[in-house]
């Protein structure tokens, strides 16, 4: 599938290999009109009663999808990971290990909670959580891990559930990119104790806003329904004895039955982009200096959110990964390098004591460093949104065209003054 590609970089002056837009995101048809308009029509727009009729749909419906006994649907990808500590009594002052390579809400959640977040750094083939430094992380005082499944993979499910079952811990998916993603084909979300989901606009699952958490015992989801809606105990949820102090983080009927239609389309948009994926993947094998994230074969369905290349800077000339970037995106290619900074060096992890009890516990300096986060931040790491790959051939042949004439033109790069 290799075209001839012109010579001259698009960053040096020459034409960009792709000028015409990429597959836009998200898809929508008249599906998601109708959602629209039977909810308008309800007159019944809000979250309350809680679950109202389009959310409890969406919930049963993504449970069934990710294999959970329950879901419930909540506010955002951020308030559904401090509710899955809280539904878990999970007590505040107690430590969370979280991945250091995550967005800020993993550990901000966690945070919100009142729990210290702990942070751990990630394995160079999946940039997620390394087990074994999760184990030396843990103290008497750890009750929780929170794991990220980043990008398209997934962290070591088998390994993490050992040592946090052995430990007496509680474990936490954060499959804020992972929706629909299987583990020795169980869905994300239903290994550990809790899977926290973002519906935020860039997911694979989204509503412009929203998340879900999925949970695998009634007691929890009942906490989870409770917390979410004010501590109320709603008409199904009698039985529950507890009483929580909660907050409105309701999920509107917009938003689920918005969900609801996007869900319906998330299997064929799997399919679509896996087919595009694995051309595009046997297509940079050729390409010396770009390596995938390894695709462990415990992961069987992979679930893409961002495609992650790694950037060998010595295949390419010398050439600097951000100077790199700079030539993708010169030649139409959206892409991200500091899609992620390691947490204890990200500004939004702020260190104010009083909102972020890491800092309060004397936690602000964390005594480890992080070089696989800080090299997958800084040096390596090519991110490329899940919609690249959600078109035609021709899309990825573009892809391929956009790398293959940075690797011919890479010396002339590193030699080139920045501008035209
Ligand atoms: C790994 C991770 N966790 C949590 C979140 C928070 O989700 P939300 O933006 O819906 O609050 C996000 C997304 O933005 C995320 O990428």
């Amino acid at each position: 599938m290799r075209r001839s590609v012109p010579d001259r970089l698009a960053i040096l002056g020459g034409p960009p290999v792709r000028n015409r837009p990429w597959p836009a995101w998200p898809e929508y048809g008249d599906e998601e009109r109708e959602a629209l308009a039977r909810v308008l029509e309800s007159r019944s727009w809000g979250g309350h009663p809680s679950p109202n009729t389009e959310a409890a749909a969406l919930c049963r419906d993504f449970a069934q999808y990710v294999d959970a006994p329950h879901a419930v649907a909540c506010a955002n990808g951020t308030v559904s990971l401090t509710l899955a500590l809280q539904a878990a009594r999970i007590a505040p002052g107690a430590e969370v290990v979280v991945p250091v390579y995550t967005f800020v809400a993993t550990a901000a959640a966690a945070a919100a909670a009142g729990c210290v977040p702990v942070l751990v750094d990630v394995l160079p083939d999946t940039y997620c959580i390394d087990p074994d430094q999760l184990e030396d992380a843990l103290s008497p005082r750890t009750e929780a891990v929170i794991v990220v499944h980043l990008a398209c993979c997934m962290a070591d499910m088998d390994l993490v559930s050992e040592i946090c079952e052995r430990r007496g811990l509680l474990l936490i998916e954060d499959c804020a990119h992972a929706h629909g993603a299987r583990w020795r084909n169980r869905g994300a979300g239903s290994i550990g104790d809790l899977g926290s989901f973002s519906m935020q606009s860039s997911k694979l699952l989204t509503a412009g806003e929203g998340g879900l958490v999925t949970a695998r015992d009634a007691t929890t989801a009942q906490r989870l329904q409770s917390l979410v809606n004010c501590g109320r105990k709603e008409p199904g949820y009698d039985g529950f004895p507890e009483q929580m102090l909660g907050h409105n983080l309701r999920m509107t009927e917009w938003q689920a039955a918005i969900g609801r239609a996007q869900l319906a389309r998330l299997p064929d948009q799997h399919r679509r982009r896996e087919a595009r994926l694995e051309l595009f993947e046997k297509e940079l094998a050729g390409i010396e200096g770009l390596r995938p994230l390894v695709r462990d074969e415990r992961l069987t369905s992979r679930a893409t959110y961002q495609f992650v290349l790694r950037y060998d800077p010595e295949a390419f000339a010398g050439v600097s990964r951000s100077r790199a970037l700079a030539a993708l995106r010169a030649e139409g290619v959206p892409c991200s390098g500091p899609f992620y900074v390691p947490l204890n060096e990200d500004p939004l992890y702020s260190q104010d004591p009083l909102t972020n009890p890491a800092a309060r516990a004397g936690h602000a300096a964390p005594p480890r460093s992080f070089p696989v986060a800080r090299r997958a931040a800084f040096e390596e790491a090519i991110w490329l949104p899940h919609e690249l790959f959600l078109g035609s051939e021709a899309d990825v042949s573009d892809l391929v065209a956009a790398f293959t004439k940075l690797k011919a033109n890479a010396a002339h790069l590193r030699d080139a003054r920045a501008d035209p």
